[in-house]
């Protein structure tokens, strides 16, 4: 079968070196794809998102399959695009209907379906301009820090997370007066919810699930968690705290009721889930839903699924998930992402990315690069994940580390303490 991989990140990267492995994949092509794709499918310049231009290349070159890695083609109908042009009909899309995408589209649509399925979220009112008082009158209850989320996608810049009353007040203010555009036309504001978070992944064909190995990522620049937020600094899979009671519990509450709730709805959802929880003193509550998987995590939870994914992803599209097999490797993956400097601020691109023929212990998943002058360049804050395998994770780590002084590009930066906390 010919694959189209949509995206151009290192989760792309990732899914490319998966799906590549598969004796069921021909040609894998990646639109648009980066420098690393690029050694692994065909590259094929089109944007994720230009629906019509997928369409003929998907026809043209007999696509068999549709894999889509970011959430903004899904948000904006790729699933329903397909499905309803005649010519691209029997081509399978996997991803969420429109309506399916709304669980990470809106945090105000994800937070009512919680609720219609009792499915363990933190408390929360969602409030526009027209209803400030009570958005004030609401904050009053909480206590501090205070969480607003913009309804809408932001980039993943639209949580704010607020220590002081006052100050919560003002940038609600400015969240509803267009902060974040029409994304923050509507703001979700809630309960603050302690502990450590976690990914779990899962894969549905809208009846049957599977549940893929589970990571934890680190969203902030600085070591020890601080500083600001970025796309993921890096991952590991497995994670400890997520031991067999806790996942029992992640199932039952909140897997379940989530596909049983799709369905309930009559949703059509055949792709991936991505339920980004936080472990309250051993109880899973969900932070957010994502309909994609998320980055940096595949650059982990890739390299921990041992079975054939094109035979899943087969079994999604086909609705006969459950005749097929989800083998873990037992090993650890980590992964070690190289930043430019001064990413998630501003960063300059075009730098000239050496040693990655001399990474003999980690896969090098290609984030922000592409080709200049044939040399393989920046393109973006994250660069390269480094992804390695260990018997133990501080192996793994061990080797990721090592693969990071051997790629270097001018300013350089990763963080050096993944995985220290667990
Ligand atoms: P989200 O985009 O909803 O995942 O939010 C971004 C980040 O903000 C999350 O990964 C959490 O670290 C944090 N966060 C969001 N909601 C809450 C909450 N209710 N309590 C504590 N932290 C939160
Ligand atoms: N690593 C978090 C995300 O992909 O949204």
């Amino acid at each position: 079968m010919n694959i189209l991989l949509l995206g151009s990140g290192g989760r792309e990267c990732a899914l490319a070196w998966k799906i590549k492995q598969s004796p069921k994949t021909d040609r894998l092509y990646i639109a648009p794809g980066n420098a690393g794709t690029a050694s692994i499918g065909t590259n094929v310049e089109i944007s994720a998102t230009d629906f019509d231009a997928l369409g003929r290349f998907a026809v043209e070159n007999r696509v068999g399959m549709v894999v889509v890695g970011p959430e903004d083609p899904l948000v904006k109908g790729i699933y329903d695009y397909f499905n309803g042009h005649d010519e691209l009909k029997h081509i399978p899309v996997i991803g969420p209907s429109k309506e399916g995408a709304r669980l990470e589209g809106s945090k105000e649509f994800a937070k009512g379906f919680m609720m219609r399925h009792h499915i363990p979220t933190a408390r929360y009112q969602s409030f526009t301009r027209e209803t400030l008082d009570a958005a004030y009158a609401f904050l009053e209850t909480l206590k501090a820090p205070y969480v607003l989320k913009a309804d809408g996608l932001a980039a993943g810049k639209g949580v704010l997370i607020i220590d002081n009353l006052q100050e919560a007040k003002e940038e609600l203010k400015q969240m509803l007066d267009g902060m974040f555009g029409s994304a923050s036309q509507t703001v979700v504001i809630e309960e603050f919810l302690s502990g450590i978070e976690c990914s779990v992944f899962v894969l549905t064909d809208g009846n049957d699930y599977r549940i893929l190995p589970v990571a934890k990522d680190y969203k902030r620049i600085g070591e020890g968690d601080t500083g600001l937020n970025t796309g993921g600094m890096g991952a590991v899979s497995p994670v400890p705290f997520a031991d067999a009671t806790f996942m029992q519990k992640v199932e039952e509450r909140i897997v379940k009721p989530t596909i049983e709730g799709l369905k309930a709805e009559r949703i059509t959802y055949k792709g991936f889930i991505f339920l980004g929880l936080i472990n309250v003193s051993g109880e899973p509550m969900v932070i957010e839903y994502n309909v994609r998987m998320g980055d940096p995590e595949t650059e982990v939870v890739m390299l921990r699924i041992q079975s054939d994914l094109v035979d899943l992803l087969e079994g999604v599209a086909q609705g006969n998930l459950r005749d097929r097999e989800l083998v873990e490797d037992s090993r650890s993956a980590v992964t070690v992402m190289l930043v430019s400097g001064g990413y998630p601020g501003h960063y300059e691109k075009g730098k000239e990315i050496t040693g990655l023929d001399r990474v003999t212990e980690s896969i090098p998943f290609h984030a922000g690069t592409a080709f200049k002058g044939g040399k393989i360049v920046t393109n973006g804050g994250r660069v390269i994940a480094l992804s390695s395998y260990g018997a133990t994770k501080e192996e793994a780590l061990a080797r990721s580390f090592k693969s990071a002084q051997v790629v270097s590009f001018e300013g350089k930066y990763f963080r050096s303490d993944i995985g220290a906390d667990l």
